[in-house]
């Protein structure tokens, strides 16, 4: 195992009717004076902004507020919440949605406390300080409310990139699981594959003798496969939307990915498909990741029979181990088109001819310097033909 330090200090408060404690939480983190922002209006019809508000008012909060986030969340809004902040004199920022609110919220609070472009963050520049950060989630996915990542799009060319600091890591995070109750059969299904995306980039890794992270991951991805199912047959079953929910959570607060390098392969391929073709992360991930893991399979195939045989019930086959780790892939492959993924480009709506420009922007846009690294290190034409193994 390597050395690590490990710092999350989010509060999360979990439950039934927790989003009523929203007032109470932003005064315990020091905030007088809200920017509330949320997503495309299903917290306004769900009736939860209302009661966000309620809660605020209760605690005497005062707020302002910015609604339009949209999924895989643009520069252009960033922009303007940063205006908005700036002119009502906010003090904390509380996201009311899903990802890519809770992404533009991060984005808000570090770009107004920095004198220059908020991008510049995305390209690696260290965010020192931002105003704190609250959630109230309504999506089990991408995990955003546990961790100090903030991913956007760019407009100017549609690069879509992350950056991370634990300024802008959620002071709070509340988890009402039934809040999930209303998102969309896709949309909950997409949340699933992104979560188990998190576990399985962090499950891929050259450090040896990391036994409790991986027995904490396989824990989580065994949980996924036992609630998946379950919850897309019975959307209403609070008890597996609160088993997802908290999954979700620690599948991305880091707190299995310690002392153990990690892929992002995946993730950083899958990116370019929600920037050009504006897919659901979760979506293109279950797409992007059988022909990454087939592609990277032969690098340490042993990773790959390891999962296949704790998690999927494959048989250990000792002559020819890529023979089970590939049935793992193939049963991880069928699991997510059986609670309703896409299997391909054409399902997921991506085009063939599009490959090269895919390929160039993933290893050369936006000053990447023509290789991208994680589980392997890949090229500009490797990572074509990855994008060719999905047609
Ligand atoms: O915009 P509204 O109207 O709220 O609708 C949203 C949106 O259309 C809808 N939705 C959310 N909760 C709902 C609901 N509809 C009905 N009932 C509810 N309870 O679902 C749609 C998707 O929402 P979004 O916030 O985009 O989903 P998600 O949480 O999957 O976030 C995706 C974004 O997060 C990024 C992704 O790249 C993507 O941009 N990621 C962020 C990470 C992080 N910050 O740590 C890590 C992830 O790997 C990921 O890259
Ligand atoms: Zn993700």
């Amino acid at each position: 195992m390597d050395n690590f330090s490990f710092y999350s200090p989010t509060c999360f408060v979990f439950g039934k009717d927790s989003e009523k404690k929203t007032g109470d939480c932003v005064k315990r983190f020091s905030g007088s004076r809200v920017l509330i922002h949320y997503g495309g209006g299903s917290v306004v019809r769900s009736g939860l902004l209302d009661r966000v508000k309620a809660s605020l008012d209760k605690a005497g909060v005062t707020y302002a507020e910015l609604g339009g986030v949209k999924p895989n969340p643009r520069s252009g809004l960033v922009y303007e919440g940063i205006e908005l902040a700036k002119k009502e004199n906010v003090d904390f920022i509380l996201a009311v949605g899903g990802g890519s609110a809770i992404d533009s919220a991060k984005a808000i609070a570090a770009g107004v406390l920095y004198d220059g472009d908020f991008w510049d963050f995305y390209q690696g520049k260290r965010i020192e300080k931002a105003l704190p950060v609250g959630t109230v989630l309504t999506i089990a996915a991408a995990g955003s409310e546990g961790s100090p990542d903030s991913v956007i799009t760019k407009e100017e060319g549609m690069y879509k990139r992350g950056a991370s600091s634990d300024a802008i890591r959620p002071r709070f995070s509340i988890l009402n699981p039934a809040l999930t109750q209303t998102l969309p059969a896709y949309q909950t299904a997409c949340g699933i594959t992104d979560i188990m995306a998190h576990l399985y980039e962090r499950y891929l890794t050259g450090t040896e003798e990391v036994e409790v992270t991986d027995r904490m991951i396989e824990a989580l991805l065994l949980t996924m496969i036992h609630e998946g199912p379950r919850v897309i047959a019975d959307p209403d079953n609070y008890e597996a939307r609160a088993n997802i929910m908290w999954a979700g959570t620690m599948a991305h607060n880091n707190s299995c990915g310690v002392g153990r390098s990690q892929d992002w392969l995946s993730h950083n391929i899958e990116h370019e498909l929600s920037a050009l073709y504006d897919c659901a992360h979760g979506a293109g991930l279950a797409v992007t990741m059988p022909a990454v893991f087939t592609y990277e399979m032969k690098t340490n195939v042993m990773r790959f029979a390891q999962v296949a045989v704790r998690v999927w019930g494959c048989q250990m086959d000792f002559a020819h181990p890529e023979v089970t780790a590939k049935a793992g892939i193939e049963a991880f492959r069928n699991f997510l088109i059986s609670i309703g993924m896409p299997k391909n480009f054409e399902e997921l709506g991506a085009k063939e001819e599009d490959i090269p420009r895919l390929a160039e922007v993933l290893c050369h846009g936006d000053g990447r310097k023509g290789t991208i690294s994680g589980f392997i290190t890949l090229n500009e034409d490797e990572c074509a033909e990855i994008y060719r193994m999905m047609v």
